[in-house]
């Protein structure tokens, strides 16, 4: 039997939520999941229909998603119905502390749980998905790569892995 797949969509323009998606990935691939990591540009919606996980990360534009994430999630209604069950997860990078990358999370768990998707949180490091403030210090890809590991273990449990 084939391992589940994850796979991980993200913008970067400057760099810093993309250092995120690559800990993430380690993160991910330490449990022995295969990972699909694409930016968005390069990503289609079908690509939404295979893996047994999702993660996207944003950097964050005005308290929010970038407007690119959010046409994503908007023509993900391709798909409606057929993500149910599949386990979601975000993760953000932002200019400030404070500058609103929770909030960006919670933009595309929000569009998860309209999925009927199931959402990991996090007791710490974020409790909604890593954050970064710039580019993600050691400390902080850590906690991806924690975060990313966390996933990939509820998606074995639910595959009886
Ligand atoms: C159009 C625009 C809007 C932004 N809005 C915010 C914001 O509301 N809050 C914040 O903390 N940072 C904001 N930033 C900063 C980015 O979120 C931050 O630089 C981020 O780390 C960029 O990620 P990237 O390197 O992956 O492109 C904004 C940047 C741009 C270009």
């Amino acid at each position: 039997m084939n391992m589940p797949k994850a796979l991980i969509i993200y913008q970067s323009k400057t760099g810093n939520t993309e250092a995120m998606a690559e800990a993430v990935e380690a993160g991910v691939k330490k449990e022995g999941l295969e990972v699909i990591r694409k930016r968005i540009e390069d990503a289609s919606l079908d690509d939404l229909l295979e893996p047994e996980a999702i993660i996207i990360g944003t950097p964050t534009y005005f308290g929010a998603t970038t407007a690119e994430v959010k046409k994503f999630i908007d023509e993900s209604i391709k798909h409606f119905g057929k993500l149910e069950g599949k386990v979601g997860a975000a993760f953000a990078s932002s200019g400030d502390l404070g500058g609103g990358n929770e909030t960006a999370i919670l933009d595309i768990l929000r569009a998860f749980l309209v999925h009927g998707m199931i959402i990991q949180g996090y007791t710490s490091g974020g409790h909604y998905g890593p954050v970064s403030v710039g580019a993600p210090s050691g400390e902080r890809k850590k906690v991806c790569i924690e975060f990313g590991a966390k996933v990939a273990r509820l998606v074995k449990r639910l595959h009886g892995r």
